[in-house]
């Protein structure tokens, strides 16, 4: 018979998930570099130069909340990914307009979502963000099928319709209730996107269903779809909507939101990930090693203000 505090710790060791264990247990580090994964150039970019490119608002998003950034470029060898990985705190798959299982992008994805499911199972926290078409390529990823349809959602701003679940959230519990209160009834969430996971085929994917805990949903009018999840047991995080439009993007069409509390939902998400990305512990081998792969080795590009991106880093 197990006494009751045994009944207690295992109980304890069956319920709380990885992230919670490892967190405690570690100091933070205060200079978190992150990477960001670059993609293939869009078709027909007159800016474009070398094979692909990083959007800066996905840059300056992470480096106001107080990360620095490396760019993962497409094209390169494994072993460059697998040294990579271990020299970076966290990963960000930004959005854009790749295919999501034959892209270069999808496979670069694949491996570093590969090697951050064995780092946490082994207690090496890693963080992964996805906007838009990374939280669409998370799905993929998860699931290993492509579930998604289509939605009328290519230029909207909408309020989040939080789920009950939102209330013990990782992410949501570091939010000033009065933003919460914001994004819950302004239309602050910027929407670009074609695609959606509907909750219907979320609902019965259960890999999908075991993996993300459903934080928020949206509606086109007819199919309600997810705009915010987290995974339960890995420090992974997915947004449909676009948090790093409102303070860096100025293109002037439906959907694009300037005000002060979409200014202030930016910044708490970029806060809350970059301060997930303070738990892990990798980094460079040496200083120079950092140097060479910092972002602040590209200029960006001006595309016009025009442009659905207002800077763009290419990389060969
Ligand atoms: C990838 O790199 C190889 C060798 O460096 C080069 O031949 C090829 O054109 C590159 N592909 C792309 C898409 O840049
Ligand atoms: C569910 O996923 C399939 C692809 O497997 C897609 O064709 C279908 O439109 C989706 N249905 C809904 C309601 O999301
Ligand atoms: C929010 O957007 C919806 C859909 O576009 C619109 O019907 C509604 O009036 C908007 N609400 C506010 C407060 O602007």
């Amino acid at each position: 018979m197990w006494s009751p505090a045994v009944v207690f710790a295992v109980l304890v060791t069956i319920c709380c998930n990885v992230s919670a264990s490892v967190e405690s247990s570690l100091r933070l580090n205060y200079r978190p570099v992150i990477g960001i994964l670059a993609q293939e150039n869009i078709v027909g970019d007159p800016h474009a130069q070398g094979s692909s490119y990083i959007a800066a608002s996905y840059v300056k998003f992470l480096e106001a909340a107080g990360a620095r950034v490396v760019p993962i470029r497409i094209n390169r060898t494994n072993e460059e990914y697998v040294k990579l990985f271990h020299s970076i705190n966290g990963l960000l798959l930004p959005g854009g307009d790749v295919d999501l299982q034959k892209s270069q992008y999808s496979r670069l994805a694949k491996l570093f979502y590969d090697l951050a499911i064995k780092a946490n199972d082994a207690l090496d926290y890693f963080p992964i963000w996805g906007t838009c078409q990374g939280f669409q390529q998370l799905t993929v990823l998860t699931s290993n099928r492509n579930l998604l349809t289509l939605t009328a959602t290519r230029a909207v701003a909408l309020p989040l319709i939080f789920t009950p679940a939102a209330q013990n959230s990782r992410m949501l519990k570091t939010f000033p209730k009065d933003l919460l209160q914001s994004l819950s009834v302004e239309n602050i969430t910027s929407n670009f996107h074609s695609w959606s996971l509907s909750l219907q085929n979320f609902s019965r994917n259960v890999k999908l269903k075991r993996f993300y805990k459903v934080l928020s949903t949206n509606t086109d009018g007819k199919k309600e779809f997810i705009s915010t999840m987290e995974a339960y047991r890995y420090p992974f995080y997915a947004v449909q909507w676009h948090p790093e439009k409102s303070p860096f993007e100025w293109i002037d069409k439906p959907g694009m939101v300037h005000t002060p509390s979409s200014i202030r939902a930016s910044f708490h998400t970029a806060s809350f990930f970059v301060s997930e990305a303070m738990k892990s512990q990798h980094s460079f081998s040496s200083a120079s090693e950092e140097e060479k792969a910092l972002i602040y080795n590209y200029s960006p590009v001006f595309t016009g203000l025009s442009g659905i991106f207002m800077q763009n880093y290419y990389f060969d």
